[in-house]
C-alpha cells in the first residue's frame, strides 16, 4: 500500500500558484527527497500533506484513506516544519516526555534514546529557550521519531546541523528505512545533502514538480560528457551540428565544448582536423547532480 498519494495538489495565495497539481507517490521504506530552491513550495506542500493548511485543489491519501476522516492516521505519522511550536521555558528532555506522553509511548527510555540519538543527552536539562537554531532542529527531529512513526515528515531537517551531526541523522533515517520500512518526505534547498540518503528525488520548481528520479535515473542523470578545448568554437560547432548531427552539447568559455551525446574522440578528431579546427585536449568526465539541477531549474526559469 502507498504511504503518500497526493492528486493534483495545488495552492493559491493571492491569484498565485505556490504550490501546482502535484501528483506524488512514496512507498513503505522509500526516502523520497524534495529538492527545490527558497520559494519553490516545499513547506506549503509538506503542510498539505499534514493537513496543516487546506490545499486550493486536489486531495491527499495517506496510508490509502482520507486524512480529513481518519484523524487517527496522523498517529503513524511524524513530523518536523521548522519553527515548530516547542515549550520554550521547559527543558529538552520535558518536552520530549510530554510528546511521549501525548502519543501513549510508554517507555521513559525511548525519549533518551532519542536524546542520545540526535546529539542532545548532555543538553537534556537546558530550557528550549536558551537552545541555538541547530539545537532546536534537532529536538524537532527528535520529537517526530519519538512514537515509532511509520511515515517521517522533515522540512529541510539538514539546515543549521554540523556535518558531524548531519552524517548521523542521515545514518539513522536510512537505518529507519531500511530495518523497519519507515517511509520519509524530505525536502531540502541543498542537493549534497539528500542526494545520497534519497531513494527518489523530486524536483520542485515554482510550484511544480518538474521531475522525479528514482536512484537509476538519478546515475543516469549525472551525465557524462566529452569535453573538448578547440582554438574555435564557432567553427567546431558546425561540425558538430552539420556534420556530425550531435545537438546536446553546451559551449563554456575559454574555447571549451561540453558534449553529452556518445561520441568516438577519434572520429570527432578526424573531422575537427578536416575542418580545420585544431583540437588541443578531449576529457570524459561526469556532470555532478548539483550542476544538473541548476541547469533543469534554470531552463524553466527561460522558458
Ligand atoms: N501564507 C502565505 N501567504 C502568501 N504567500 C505564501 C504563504 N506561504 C508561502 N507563500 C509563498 O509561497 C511560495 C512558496 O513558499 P514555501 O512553500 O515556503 O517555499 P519553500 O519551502 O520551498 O522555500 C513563496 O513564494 C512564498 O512567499
Ligand atoms: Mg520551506
Amino acid at each position: 500500500m502507498d504511504v503518500l498519494r497526493t492528486f493534483g495538489l495545488t495552492k493559491i495565495y493571492q491569484n498565485k500558484q505556490v504550490v501546482q497539481n502535484i501528483d506524488m507517490t512514496i512507498k513503505k521504506g522509500e526516502i523520497y527527497g524534495l529538492i527545490g530552491k527558497n520559494g519553490a513550495g516545499k513547506t506549503t506542500t509538506l503542510k498539505m500533506i499534514l493537513h496543516l493548511i487546506k490545499p486550493t485543489k486536489g486531495k491527499v491519501e495517506l496510508f490509502g484513506k482520507n486524512p480529513a476522516k481518519n484523524q487517527s492516521i496522523f498517529e503513524k505519522i511524524g513530523s518536523f516544519i521548522g519553527h515548530s511550536n516547542f515549550y520554550h521555558n521547559l527543558t529538552a528532555e520535558e518536552n520530549l516526555e510530554i510528546h511521549r506522553r501525548l502519543m501513549g509511548v510508554t517507555s521513559k527510555k525511548r525519549t533518551e534514546e532519542m536524546l542520545r540519538k540526535l546529539n542532545l543527552m548532555q543538553y537534556k536539562d537546558k530550557k528550549v529557550e536558551d537552545f541555538s537554531v541547530g539545537m532546536k532542529q534537532r529536538l524537532g527531529i527528535a520529537r517526530s521519531m519519538l512514537h515509532y512513526p511509520e511515515f517521517l515528515i522533515l522540512d529541510e531537517p539538514t539546515n543549521g546541523l554540523d556535518p558531524q551531526v548531519m552524517k548521523d541523522l542521515r545514518q539513522t533515517l536510512l537505518k529507519l528505512a531500511n530495518d523497519y520500512e519507515v517511509a520519509i518526505l524530505l525536502s531540502s534547498h541543498i542537493l549534497s545533502e539528500i542526494d545520497h540518503l534519497s531513494s527518489v528525488l523530486g524536483i520542485i520548481h515554482r510550484g511544480r514538480l518538474i521531475e522525479e528520479l528514482n536512484y537509476e535515473a538519478l546515475q543516469e542523470k549525472k551525465k557524462r560528457y566529452l569535453q573538448i578545448s578547440v582554438n574555435n568554437v564557432n567553427k567546431a560547432s558546425f561540425i558538430l551540428e552539420n556534420e556530425m548531427k550531435i545537438s546536446d552539447y553546451v559551449i563554456c568559455n575559454n574555447g571549451l565544448i561540453k558534449i553529452y551525446n556518445s561520441v568516438q574522440a577519434a572520429e570527432l578528431n578526424a573531422r575537427m582536423v578536416d575542418g580545420f579546427v585544431e583540437v588541443y585536449e578531449m576529457v570524459n568526465a561526469r556532470d555532478s547532480l548539483e550542476n544538473y539541477f541548476l541547469s533543469i531549474t534554470k531552463e524553466e526559469d527561460l522558458s
